[in-house]
């Protein structure tokens, strides 16, 4: 993506869908941009089997044609193979490259990959640095507010010294790294630190609906949002996101819309992978799509036991045979 690109992208506060592993994968991707994000990110990609040519991973980096803007999400510990990873990653023709700083997860935290990095932020801004360096496209970091529990956050400081070396925009999940999801997300420190840069900051954490959204631009005056699981629950929400934008009521999904792109998710899911691991796949996104709907409890219960394609399809059609009459 051009610096340009770039700019009319965070120019337009766009709604973006978080990076998830095992969620947003190239079919979910599509699905959200149809119903209205504005850009995506893939799920974040290991350097390490990265440069060791995981297969896993060529999966993770192919992007379709009509997959854009998406950014490729990287994470790792070591510098040097983190700009070695950027590399390949830039080849991979996405729209801007990010860098993971915010994943607490321990096995991943206490190498220094992820949310590691907040314990030293003065070695996570001068490897960030060196990836600017890398590559031509923009680099972006996504990160937490701290480690915790520090009595003052780095991540106003931090804002401005990434900044200082050239990382074009910062998504901020407003937690610190230890509250891994307890507690709330604190959108104040997004706001801050949006205040001190002119660089976009992207506030992140328990933006579950529209309206969330809405109040957490309002609020923090950030350039941007970033769904996680508000998107898994209700991939509609960014429907309602342009709807609020444009100064119309939003429209919820009708029943039949949400068993039609249950089915469409699952045959998609099943295009992109072995039949029964399509299905199975499927089962994370159940809860989301058959919420509030007459029977869809039942169903649910019922398609966690099955990995048989037609019995899934057989079952849906079902429910919506009976719901239409
Ligand atoms: C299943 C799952 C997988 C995630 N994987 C990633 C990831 O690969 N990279 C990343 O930066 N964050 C990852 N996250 C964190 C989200 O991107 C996001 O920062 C976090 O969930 C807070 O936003 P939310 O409250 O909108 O969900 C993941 C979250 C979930 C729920």
């Amino acid at each position: 993506m051009s610096s340009d690109a770039f700019s009319a992208l965070f120019a337009a506060q766009p709604a973006l869908l978080a990076p998830m592993e095992d969620v947003s994968d190239a079919v979910f991707r599509r699905i959200c941009r149809q119903l209205g994000a504005d850009a995506c990110f893939t799920e974040f990609v290991n350097v390490d089997s990265l440069l060791l040519g995981c297969t896993r991973n060529e999966r993770k980096l192919k992007l379709a044609e009509d997959d854009r803007p998406t950014a490729i999400q990287i994470y790792g510990a070591d510098p040097a193979r983190l700009v070695e990873a950027a590399r390949i990653a830039e080849a991979a023709g996405p729209a801007f490259l990010d860098i993971n700083c915010g994943c607490w997860v321990p096995r991943i935290a206490r190498r220094g990959a992820g949310a590691g990095w907040l314990r030293d932020p003065e070695a996570m801004v001068a490897m960030a640095a060196q990836v600017v360096r890398a590559v031509s496209l923009p680099v972006t970091v996504k990160t937490r507010i701290g480690w915790g529990p520090e009595d003052q956050m780095p991540i106003v400081d931090l804002a401005r010294r990434l900044e200082d070396v050239g990382v074009r925009a910062l998504t901020v999940h407003c937690r610190t790294a230890k509250m891994g999801y307890t507690g709330s997300a604190d959108w104040r420190w997004a706001g801050m630190a949006q205040e001190v840069v002119r660089i976009p900051v992207v506030v992140n954490g328990d933006i579950r609906t529209a309206a969330d959204m809405k109040r957490a631009l309002e609020e923090t005056g950030c350039a941007g949002a970033m769904l996680g699981r508000g998107a898994i629950e209700h991939p509609w929400v960014f429907r309602e996101v342009k709807a609020l934008r444009e100064g119309r009521s939003p429209t919820p999904p009708t029943t039949a819309e949400r068993l039609g792109l249950l089915r469409e998710h699952l045959l998609a899911n099943v295009a992109a992978r072995r039949a029964g691991w399509g299905v199975t796949y499927t089962r994370r996104y159940l809860a989301g799509y058959l919420r509030n709907v007459e029977g869809g409890a039942e169903l649910r219960m019922y398609l966690n036991h099955s990995d048989q394609l037609d019995d899934w399809l057989e079952r849906i059609a079902a429910l919506e045979a009976r719901l239409a009459n």
